[in-house]
């Protein structure tokens, strides 16, 4: 028996774990109910009386020391789990960030912007609340004229005098009135109209609109002006046409298309297979305009243009339905890049 405590006592001593597994080996042979100390203590009770006290007490040793060594080697394992570095591979490189992305609709709006930057127009800005004044009056709109009616305006507060803008002119007005020409700004927003919400109207849109006052300004620099915008974003190779048009702020006035980018002119149900599409409306700024800017019509003239932004991104990125582009889905949203 005394030969066998002390095999047990050497074997617990001398025992290491290398692995997870060694550990719980070495509780199923020392410490558990079944285990070899277990086992000698089930002799005891054949054990002759007279000795009986002396080898509980060298058992007893022995249980305490397996059960000491169990849990110096338990610790030992936990700090070497908690130390060991992860299993990833370091040298790998980080899985890539989900970055945001810009919506559609401010990517095509910087698209816009840089292209008339680049020919020296500068960017400026009024307010969505205006008064009936800058949104219609300046603009040549007469009081009660039927021309209001081209589209449905947002009135606030029953207050006749003010309107959501229904159009960005509004702007072309006030810095008309600010400034003296050479004037070449452009300036762009959200602009309001009651409309039925549908995959091609929205109540909201948003609009760039594009003039320019100056001495001797000619339609032939509307028109190449509007060239280098449209080739500019859609590639040298779009067509553009003019069409004789009516707005009441330019004189004359056209509605501005190009050949549809979806099926290039061999008609699709995008254009209506017409082969064109309207991008934009455009003219020659009205005198009476000018006169309201306290603008010589005399000495100066001058180009308008206007489109909406939303029309031009839904050309660009080939997207069907306009309200996409406010539904807030991130898995649309995400996927477009800069056009140019
Ligand atoms: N304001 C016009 C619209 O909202 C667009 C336009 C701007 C037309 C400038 C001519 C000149 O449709």
């Amino acid at each position: 028996m005394l030969e066998q405590v002390n095999q047990l006592t050497k074997d617990i001593e001398q025992y290491v774990v290398q692995h997870e597994a060694d550990l719980e080996a070495f509780r199923l042979k020392f410490i558990n109910k079944k285990g070899s100390v277990a086992q000698l203590f089930a002799k005891l009770p054949g054990i002759p009386t007279s000795e009986k006290k002396a080898v509980g007490k060298i058992l007893n040793e022995l249980k305490e020391t397996a059960q000491t060594k169990y849990r110096y080697l338990t610790n030992q394992q936990k700090k070497l789990t908690q130390n060991t570095y992860p299993k990833e591979d370091l040298t790998l490189p980080p899985p890539p960030d989900s970055l945001g992305a810009l919506h559609p609709l401010t990517l095509v709006k910087h698209t816009i912007l840089s292209l008339f930057e680049k020919i020296g127009f500068t960017i400026t800005q009024g307010p969505e609340i205006e008064d009936d004044w800058h949104n219609f009056g300046a603009l040549n709109f007469p009081a009660n004229h039927p021309a209001r009616d081209m589209v449905d305006t947002f009135f606030v507060a029953k207050d006749p005098d003010k309107v959501l803008r229904t159009h960005t002119s509004s702007v072309q007005i006030r810095v008309a009135e600010q400034q003296s020409p050479p004037i070449r700004a452009i300036s762009l927003g959200r602009v309001y109209r009651n409309e039925t919400i549908s995959a091609r109207a929205h109540c909201v849109f948003h609009q760039v609109e594009g003039f320019y006052i100056n001495q001797n300004v000619s339609f032939v620099e509307l028109k190449q002006t509007l060239l280098y915008f449209i080739q500019g974003l859609f590639g040298p190779a779009v067509k553009m046409r003019l069409r004789p048009s009516y707005f009441p702020f330019t004189e004359p006035s056209a509605e501005v298309d190009i050949d549809c980018r979806v099926c290039t002119g061999q008609g699709c149900n995008i254009c209506k297979y017409s082969g064109w599409v309207e991008i934009m409306g455009a003219g020659m700024v009205d005198p009476a305009v000018l006169k309201n800017c306290h603008i010589d019509p005399l000495t100066y003239t001058g180009f308008a243009f206007g489109m909406g932004i939303e029309r031009i991104a839904m050309l660009l990125y080939q997207i069907s339905d306009l309200r996409l582009f406010t539904e807030n889905d991130i898995r649309f949203l995400k996927q477009f890049t800069l056009y140019i």
